[in-house]
């Protein structure tokens, strides 16, 4: 990165001169970069006018699963949790960002039971009293990204799962206490692998959250194994990611090998996720998307 002068302008395209504007803020991060520690670049540090857009987008993202929210039931399969998605998004300006996203057929993610994420919606899963599932949802709007994702009980659940679902959705909760400037992403990471392992359960390890807002998928990669003090260092006006995957037996997984994209879990045991999509503000987080 080319050397700003104290008087040029800011890289936040403020308008101010770099000195009054983000250079302390840059000096205090190169500080932590001299300790070895993982930081930031610039292009994922969001201005407040990239903040409002990508608000903007949340609120659809908000919007279509409240939707899901009041309509998901018994008897109804995945492809119609699809359409309904696919329609208000489309309704309210916005565009589903899974659609085509590497190739990827529909335009929400559903994963039920053992499906730990990615499940495709078709008119062959027809969701049943018991069975719990994974409604994940991603906006652009004009450009921006939101992505959050719910789980719904169908029926009468097991008090098994019933309780996978609440821990996995506590999860974030242990997580967002951790979400705060100058924190590390590895203080979230830990505290809700301790979590997650304290009530029994796994944290699969091979996919995580990520950054989000001008892209679907930006830096940094946020996992839920990792150790206090380190990953990425947090500051204000980064916007990642909480999706842990929460098995409630072992903790491998594998890819369908025929659809490429949906992921189960090796026991076929259930799994749980829920994901929020947070800001780091000047004193703690903000939920962009829930
Ligand atoms: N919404 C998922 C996430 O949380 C990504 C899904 S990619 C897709 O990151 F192509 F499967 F939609
Ligand atoms: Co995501």
């Amino acid at each position: 990165m080319a050397k700003i002068g104290r008087n040029d302008p800011c890289w936040c395209k403020s308008g101010r001169k770099y000195k009054t504007c983000h250079q302390a803020f840059d000096e205090k991060i190169a500080q932590f970069a001299r300790q070895g520690h993982i930081v930031p670049d610039h292009d994922i540090i969001k201005t407040p006018e990239q903040i409002a857009k990508i608000k903007e987008s949340a609120k659809i993202n908000i919007a279509v699963l409240d939707y899901v929210a009041e309509n998901i039931r018994e008897g109804m399969n995945t492809a119609e949790i699809d359409k309904m998605v696919y329609d208000l998004t489309t309704k309210m300006g916005g565009i589903p960002a899974p659609l085509n996203y590497n190739g990827f057929p529909k335009s929400v993610c559903t994963s039920v039971n053992d499906e730990v994420c990615h499940g495709i919606p078709s008119e062959e899963v027809i969701l049943k009293a018991g069975d719990i599932v994974n409604v994940d949802a991603s906006t652009i709007l004009d450009g921006y990204f939101s992505d959050s994702s719910r789980m719904f009980c169908i029926g009468n659940v097991s008090p098994e799962k019933k309780r996978l679902v609440e821990v996995a959705k506590e999860c974030l909760n242990v997580g967002l206490r951790e979400v705060k400037p100058w924190g590390f992403l590895g203080d979230m990471g830990q505290a809700i692998h301790d979590f997650a392992y304290e009530n029994g359960y796994t944290v699969v390890r091979e996919i995580g959250g990520h950054g989000v807002g001008l892209e679907f998928h930006e830096d940094p990669w946020v996992g839920y194994n990792s150790k206090r003090g380190t990953e990425m260092l947090m500051v204000p006006g980064m916007i990642f990611t909480i999706e842990p995957m929460i098995n409630m037996g072992k903790v491998e997984i594998y890819t369908d090998e025929k659809n490429g994209w949906t992921v189960y879990t090796e026991d076929g045991k259930p799994s749980a996720q829920w994901e929020v999509q947070v800001l780091v503000t000047e004193d703690g987080y903000e939920i962009i998307s829930y």
